[in-house]
């Protein structure tokens, strides 16, 4: 069953946002088009408008700004995926081919400037200006996030500190300022504001460290995107880190990753050596943590439907298989 069915009012929500998004996407550009319009239609979690719109329906938003405030930051996360594709030399994603493997990398970069421009388009059209920084400042730290990784690509002396705050970069501050804008309009305490931002913060730290592990325990089929993507890449993420600190097979995985003859031949070795050593393990625990963190900020929450959505939420993704 899909997540959403479980809470009918946030799925017709996200119905809405769906054909926001397509509406938004048009262009007179014909390229333009179907390239984004094939991008909404391959789908994705939806996990950034939702929690625009839980966080906005917690704090009583009205629905009509909701839904722009939701399409917006998904265009721009579908913005961040499109360029993250380029520079993953990502083949697939959403189960559909890479824009820039479809058509190339100019046109992919030319359609992840016009998603962005088109977030901040719809953003700054259906609230206040002081929004638009708050969008504008998450996509800063997705760009900083994103180059810090790409500039220690390869670093077997990385630590779990610099990966979590890597992570924190590229990803949940995004999903923390989605919870924060959706409540943005509201009257709600500024305390309030910032513990819906925490959730996030939080949720979005959870979140990634699961996709670093579904790199290496599941499969391109399931997840729709490329696996063991992440050490091909020379990207060292909390399992290997894990991995890398292990005094019995430490040694061994930095001999495997720094053997630079036919790389590929060694992926099979690396993933099964830090899938021995109890990284993974290792990273639920912290994984772990971080959901404790979420959910110690929902009982601070005032309860109602949506703040019980939440706490599922989180549940969800320390789950999700994909
Ligand atoms: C992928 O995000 C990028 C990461 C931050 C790991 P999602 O896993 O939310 O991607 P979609 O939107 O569902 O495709
Ligand atoms: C992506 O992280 C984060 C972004 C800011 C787009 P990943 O590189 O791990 O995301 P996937 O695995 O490609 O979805
Ligand atoms: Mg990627
Ligand atoms: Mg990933």
């Amino acid at each position: 069953m899909n997540f959403w069915e479980q809470y009918p009012d946030l799925h017709k929500d996200l119905d809405k946002v769906e054909s926001k998004l397509r509406q938004e996407v048009r262009s007179r550009n014909a390229t333009i088009e179907s390239i984004l319009f094939r991008l909404v239609n391959a789908g994705g979690k939806r996990l950034r408008p939702a929690l625009v719109l839980l966080s906005g329906r917690y704090a009583r938003v009205k629905e009509e700004k909701l839904i722009p405030l939701a399409a917006s930051v998904e265009m721009l996360h579908m913005a961040t995926l499109v360029h993250d594709d380029v520079i993953d030399d990502a083949d697939f994603r959403r189960g559909i081919e890479t824009t820039h493997r479809k058509w190339d990398n100019h046109t992919a970069i030319f359609a992840g400037d016009y998603l962005l421009s088109k977030a901040f388009g719809v953003l700054t059209h259906n609230t206040e200006y002081k929004d638009a920084a708050v969008m504008a400042k998450a996509f800063k730290f997705i760009c900083e996030g994103e180059i810090e990784q790409y500039y220690t690509r390869n670093n077997i002396n990385t630590s779990i500190k610099k990966y979590l705050t890597r992570i924190r970069y590229k990803t949940a501050m995004l999903f923390s300022m989605s919870c924060y804008l959706g409540a943005s309009p509201s009257k709600l305490p500024r305390h309030e504001k910032n513990a819906l931002g925490m959730y996030g913060m939080h949720m979005g730290m959870a979140f990634q460290i699961r996709d670093d592990l579904l790199d290496f325990l599941s499969s391109g089929k399931q997840l729709g995107k490329p696996v063991i993507n992440d050490v091909r890449q020379g990207i060292y993420t909390l399992p290997v880190i894990y991995a890398l600190n292990d005094r019995k097979y430490g040694r061994e995985l930095r001999r495997l990753l720094q053997d630079k003859d036919k790389p590929e031949e060694r992926l099979d070795e690396i993933t099964r050596l830090i899938i021995n050593s109890g990284a993974v393990e290792k990273s639920k625990a912290l994984q772990q943590k971080y959901l404790n963190k979420g959910r110690n900020i929902i009982r601070i929450l005032t309860p109602n439907i949506h703040s019980g959505a939440m706490r599922d939420l989180l549940s969800f993704t320390a789950d999700r298989e994909k």
